[in-house]
C-alpha cells in the first residue's frame, strides 16, 4: 500500500505569495513521504526486539503523518481555481447560516479561532455526518483533537510555515483574510455534498 502525492495547480493568490505555496508543497510532500515509510517499515521493526521501541514510536507518529498528508490536500484544493467571488447562495451557505445565525456569524467564529488559538493547527469546518451538524473546531499539530468520524469541509492551515514568509505571527490575521479571499468555495460545496 502507497499513497501518492496529488498535484496541485495553485495559480496567483491574493496575499499568499507564490514562495509560501511551492515551500509548503514541499512540507506536504514529506507528510506524505512519512506516511509511506511508516506503512513500509513500522510493521517489520515492531516485530523484532532489538527493533520494537523504534517500530512503535514510528506507529505513534502515523496519524500526524497521514492526517498531515489529508489536511495538506484539503487545505491545498481549496486554493485551486482560486474563486474571488466568494458564496452567496447554495445548501452549504444556508446550512452555515442556519447553523450559525447568519454566514457572518460562523465566518466570525472560525477566524477568531484561527487567530486566538495558540500554537501550530487548524481550523476546520465539519460536518457530522451522524447528525447533519455543521461544527468549527481547532485540531493540534495534524492530528490531535481530531473529530472522529466527521468530515473536513473547511481546512485552514494555521502552522507558522503557512503564511511566515509573508506576515509576522502578529500579522497572521491578514493571512486568515488571505486564506478567505481566495478559497475556491465550490470545492467546499463538492466536500460538503459528499460528507
Ligand atoms: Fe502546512
Amino acid at each position: 500500500m502507497k499513497y501518492e502525492e496529488k498535484k496541485f495547480s495553485i495559480g496567483k493568490l491574493e496575499g499568499i505569495s507564490e514562495k509560501t505555496i511551492t515551500e509548503h508543497l514541499k512540507l506536504y510532500s514529506g507528510y506524505v513521504k512519512h506516511t509511506n515509510l511508516i506503512l513500509e517499515k513500522a510493521g517489520d521493526l515492531i516485530k523484532n526486539p532489538d527493533t520494537q521501541y523504534a517500530g512503535a514510536e514510528m506507529q505513534r507518529r502515523f496519524s500526524f503523518e497521514f492526517n498531515g498528508m489529508r489536511n495538506h490536500e484539503i487545505y491545498f484544493s481549496l486554493l485551486e481555481n482560486s474563486n474571488k467571488d466568494g458564496i452567496k447562495e447554495g445548501k452549504l451557505f444556508s446550512e452555515i447560516s442556519k447553523t450559525w445565525g447568519s454566514f457572518d456569524a460562523w465566518l466570525e467564529n472560525f477566524k477568531k479561532i484561527a487567530v486566538s488559538v495558540r500554537g501550530p493547527g487548524w481550523v476546520m469546518l465539519y460536518r457530522d455526518k451522524t447528525t447533519g451538524n455543521l461544527l468549527n473546531s481547532w485540531v493540534d499539530e495534524q492530528h490531535l483533537g481530531i473529530l472522529n468520524g466527521l468530515d473536513v469541509i473547511v481546512a485552514l492551515d494555521m502552522w507558522e510555515h503557512s503564511y511566515y514568509l509573508d506576515y509576522t505571527p502578529a500579522e497572521k490575521g491578514k493571512y486568515v483574510e488571505a486564506f478567505f479571499a481566495n478559497l475556491n468555495w465550490t470545492v467546499a460545496e463538492k466536500l460538503f455534498e459528499n460528507a
